[in-house]
């Protein structure tokens, strides 16, 4: 095992190497799409015109090819919050998929609906949009499907991501994926690691710094009920003598975002 700084290093380095444009990796390491032959280059084709990402940040094209090369089947029913150039992928290699996002549109240039929306490798015809702050607009929505892909990359401050997992864990079938990005976000890391000790999800791997979980078939947890004596993450970590789970992390000086965000 190499050293945690060591660890850091290559991992920080991995993910700004898989960031990269497709068009400056080397052939080899570009990655290919399961089915669908001409989508890459199709979505390629638009990074060029309309920029590698809107101005929320998208997935890398690399991230898409990978998440779809780990799903079991073709023939999929997704769902997603946030929207951009995932949109564009999944409404290519999902038969229906749904998008919860803000309309952003009147942004102009850095909307992430109209990323999607002005692709021609869009296909609209298989999106069904929910527009709205999912956290109004999923505790409302009925209509789920039994998912095979659900990627949860919408607003990524605390409580939301934690909540949007909640609206989604039912519904997804057992083999079908669940990916969450933004897991250096250390809310969204924290979240990612209670799942990946859950026993509905084993890890399967994380790319650059998005996670993807199988699920599994053990039963849906009560999402009506309690029980937090039967989750791993809880059952690890509860010793009851006395150690609080309060300032146990690392209290260094808050970073500053200015500019950034
Ligand atoms: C990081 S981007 C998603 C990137 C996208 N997956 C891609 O590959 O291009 C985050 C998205 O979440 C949307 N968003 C932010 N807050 C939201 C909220 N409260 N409800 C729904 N969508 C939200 C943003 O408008 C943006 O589309």
């Amino acid at each position: 095992m190499l050293p945690l700084f060591i660890q850091k290093k290559l991992n920080r380095l991995r993910r700004s190497l898989w960031a990269a444009p497709m068009s400056i990796v080397p052939v080899p390491f570009r990655g290919k799409a399961k089915g669908d032959a001409t989508i890459a280059g199709e979505i390629a084709d638009h990074e060029k015109q309309a920029g590698y990402a809107h101005c929320a940040g998208s997935l890398p094209l690399r991230t898409l090819l990978r998440i779809e090369g780990l799903l079991p089947g073709a023939l999929i029913n997704s769902a997603e919050t946030g929207c951009g150039k995932s949109t564009i992928f999944l409404s290519r290699i999902a038969q229906k998929h749904r998008v919860f996002c803000l309309d952003d549109r009147e942004s102009g240039e850095d909307s992430s609906v109209s990323y999607f929306m002005d692709c021609a490798a869009t296909r609209l015809d298989r999106i069904e949009t929910i527009f709205g702050p999912t956290q109004v607009t999923l505790p409302l929505y009925k209509d789920h499907l039994a998912y095979d892909l659900v990627l949860i990359d919408g607003p990524h401050g605390f409580p939301f991501p934690d909540l949007e997992y909640y609206f989604f864990y039912p519904h997804l079938k057992a083999s079908g994926l669940l990916v969450i990005d933004d897991i250096q976000i250390p809310t969204i890391g924290r979240l990612a690691e209670f799942i990946s000790e859950d026993a509905m999800f084993e890890e399967v791997e994380c790319i650059g710094s998005t996670a993807v979980f199988r699920r599994t078939d053990a039963p849906v947890f009560d999402p009506l009920g309690d029980g937090w004596w039967l989750q791993d993450y809880n059952r690890r970590r509860a010793d009851f003598s006395g150690h609080i789970h309060l300032r146990d992390g690392n209290r260094r000086k808050p970073l500053t975002f200015e500019g950034r965000f």
